[in-house]
């Protein structure tokens, strides 16, 4: 394994995500206006190939995962044959493609996908139930996200293997009433359904109010099923997994708020318009784009990007991981420090 992917902490970042386009065809109400988001101009985006070229390049680094986001990164015209370039990459050792959607055109593309190699599909829904998607999104398109749904689990009875997972966002008020109907899905159906705390991100009108804690969410679901139980998970898991005993599903909790797991973090991220970022807190990014683009000069490519991944990665030294502490807010890691001294 690149010692370039290993920090000081020892973490192994052997996982990569891509956005792919920083566009979506919903405008769900706590993350995008109804106007949409200023785009970056197309010259600025990753061309498939670079986005090709940057995958190639990691996965000869030792990373061994990628997830494509976006955005919604279904909406990008080339993504089917971008996923069959990068499922090649098969041969050089990566182990898992995954995409994360919110599934509206997914069952469109899905057969093409797994063809190319897709091993795993993260759909963010936040609700069962179809008018109230409609608002919590402001857009149609509930039954094609459950018809996407159903073709997964289609494919995965003929052998497909693909693990389904569904993201819902939790806040107080607007869907915290899903989650039991979420936690009933999981009985027959071999899906992980995973509630997300609630995050302040992206200008929204995040509050603690609205923020449902974990543990209140297993008590909510304890009060049915007392003998809902913790399963064990794996090393980089950002989600705590648990199960009603009987039942064909497992439920997930993401408690990015409440536990923080940067100690465990082996994820590096690049942006759609090429920056690598290796914290979703952080805003150390530096441009892959650029020195993809730039004349090299005689000099490789991968030498100058590694120089740049060695700069990121000290950056990261030093501590760009946040942590929520109930009532305080957001300690730095300076903070996070004094407070252990
Ligand atoms: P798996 O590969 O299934 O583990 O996916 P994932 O959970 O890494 O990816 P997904 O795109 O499904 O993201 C789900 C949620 O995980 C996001 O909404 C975030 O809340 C959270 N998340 C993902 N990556 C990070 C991270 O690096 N830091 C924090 N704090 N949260 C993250
Ligand atoms: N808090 C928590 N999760 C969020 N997501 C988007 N915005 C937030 C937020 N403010 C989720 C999406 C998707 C995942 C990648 O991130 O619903 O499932
Ligand atoms: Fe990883 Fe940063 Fe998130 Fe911590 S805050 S889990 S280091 S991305």
């Amino acid at each position: 394994f690149s010692d370039f992917l290993t920090d000081t902490f020892d973490r192994q970042h052997d996982y990569l995500r891509i956005s792919v386009t920083e566009r979506c065809n919903l405008r769900c109400l706590y993350c995008m206006p109804e106007e949409g988001i200023q785009l970056s101009p197309n010259k600025e985006l990753l061309t498939s190939a670079e986005i090709y070229y940057l995958s190639a390049l990691f996965v000869n680094q030792g990373v061994n995962k990628i997830r494509l986001t976006g955005g919604e990164p279904t909406i990008r015209k080339d993504i089917v044959p971008l996923m069959q370039q990068i499922g090649s990459l098969r041969r050089n050792g990566l182990k898992e493609l995954a995409l994360t959607t919110n599934a509206i055109s997914l069952h469109r593309k899905l057969d093409a996908m797994v063809e190319a190699g897709l091993t795993g599909v993260n759909i963010s829904l936040d609700t069962l139930d179809p008018f109230e998607f409609q608002l919590l999104t402001r857009r149609q398109g509930f039954d094609a996200v459950i018809k996407s749904i159903n073709r997964i689990q289609e494919m995965n009875k003929q052998g497909a293997g693909v693990k389904l997972k569904i993201n819902a966002v939790v806040i107080r008020g607007l869907n915290d009433h899903q989650i039991m109907p979420f936690v009933e899905k999981t009985r027959d159906e071999d899906v992980e359904v995973r509630f997300i705390e609630y995050m302040p991100f992206g200008g929204n009108k995040w509050s603690q109010k609205k923020m449902l804690p974990y543990s209140e969410m297993l008590d909510l679901i304890r009060q049915k099923y007392p003998d809902f139980a913790q399963l064990k998970g794996a090393k980089n898991d950002t989600s705590k997994t648990w199960q009603v005993p009987g039942f064909k599903g497992r439920i997930g909790f993401i408690t990015s708020m409440t536990h923080n797991f940067c100690g465990t973090c082996n994820r590096l991220r690049i942006t759609s318009d090429g920056n690598l970022k290796v914290c979703l807190h952080g805003n150390t990014e530096v441009s892959l784009r650029d020195l993809l683009r730039k004349d090299q000069g005689g000099e490789p490519m991968d030498e100058q990007a590694f120089e740049a991944i060695r700069q990121i990665e000290l950056d990261r030294r030093k501590g760009t991981g946040l942590r929520y502490d109930g009532e305080e807010g957001w300690m730095s890691k300076e903070q996070q420090l004094l407070e252990v001294i």
